[in-house]
C-alpha cells in the first residue's frame, strides 16, 4: 500500500493583540472576531526574557468571554512554568513557551498538557530546528520566531524560510500532526514566503492594524495570500 501524502495543515490568521488599543481590549477582540480571525494571539512578555512588559493573565480572563474564537498565549517568559496554570485558568487553550526559557522542555510541555492546554513551542531566530527534534510528539505547534521576540512592527527576517521549510521536513518525515507558526513581520509583501516555506499559522499585528481598508480586508487579503502561495509550495 503506498504510504497516503501528508496532507497540508489549513492555513490560519492569527492577530496580535500587541497593537491594539489596550483601553478597549475587549472590543478590539470583538472586531479581531468580526473580522474573520481563527484565533487571537496574546503576546505575554514578563520584562525579563524580553525588554518588555504585557498581559498578566487577569487582564486576559477579564475579555475571555467576549469572543469565541480560541486564544493563545505567547509566553515571552523566563519561568513559564510558574505561571502556565494561571493563564489556563484565564481561558488560554495553547500555550506557547519558548525553548530557550525551558531547562526541561520536554517535562515543560508535558506538563501543560496534564492542565488540559494544548501544548507548543517557539524558537528564537538563533535557535536551530534540531532543539525540537525530540518533543514534536508532545506538542501542536511550533513557533518559528520571524523577529527577535519583544516589540511589533520589526522587519520580517527572511532568512528563516529555510528554517520553517527544514521543520516542515521533520514533521512530514515524522508524520506529525503540527502546525508551523510564524510570527514577527509578516504582512502582503512577506506572508507568501513563509507559507510557501511551510508555514500555515501566520501571527500578524501591525499588518492588520495598518491597513487603510481595516481589519477585515486585512484578514482577508492575508489569507488569501497565504493560501495562494501554500498552494504553490
Ligand atoms: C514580538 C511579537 C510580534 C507581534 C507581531 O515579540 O510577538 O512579533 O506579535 O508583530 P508585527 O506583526 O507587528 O511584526
Amino acid at each position: 500500500m503506498p504510504e497516503q501524502p501528508f496532507p497540508p495543515r489549513p492555513i490560519e490568521i492569527a492577530p496580535s493583540v500587541l497593537p491594539a488599543d489596550f483601553s478597549r481590549l475587549g472590543e478590539e477582540c470583538e472586531a479581531l472576531e468580526a473580522a474573520g480571525v481563527d484565533r487571537i494571539q496574546w503576546d505575554v512578555m514578563d520584562g525579563r526574557f524580553v525588554p518588555n512588559l504585557t498581559f498578566g493573565p487577569d487582564v486576559i480572563a477579564s475579555v475571555r468571554n467576549r469572543v469565541e474564537v480560541p486564544f493563545e498565549a505567547h509566553l515571552m517568559v523566563l519561568e513559564p512554568d510558574e505561571m502556565a496554570a494561571r493563564y489556563v485558568e484565564a481561558g488560554c487553550g495553547m500555550l506557547i513557551v519558548h525553548a530557550e526559557a525551558c531547562r526541561h522542555l520536554h517535562r515543560t510541555l508535558g506538563a501543560i498538557r496534564e492542565l488540559g492546554a494544548s501544548p507548543a513551542v517557539a524558537l528564537n531566530p538563533s535557535t536551530p530546528v534540531s532543539v525540537v527534534r525530540h518533543v514534536l510528539d508532545l506538542v501542536d505547534l511550533v513557533l518559528v520566531m520571524t523577529v527577535n521576540p519583544g516589540f511589533g512592527g520589526q522587519a520580517y527576517i527572511s532568512t528563516m524560510e529555510p528554517k520553517i521549510a527544514e521543520l516542515r521536513q521533520l514533521i512530514v518525515d515524522g508524520r506529525y500532526e503540527v502546525d508551523i507558526e510564524v510570527d514577527g513581520g509578516i504582512g502582503s509583501g512577506t506572508i507568501a514566503g513563509a507559507a510557501s516555506a511551510g508555514a500555515n499559522i501566520l501571527v500578524a499585528g501591525s499588518a492588520l492594524y495598518r491597513d487603510p481598508e481595516g481589519l477585515a480586508h486585512a484578514v482577508t487579503d492575508l489569507r488569501a495570500r497565504a493560501e495562494a502561495a501554500a498552494a504553490t509550495g
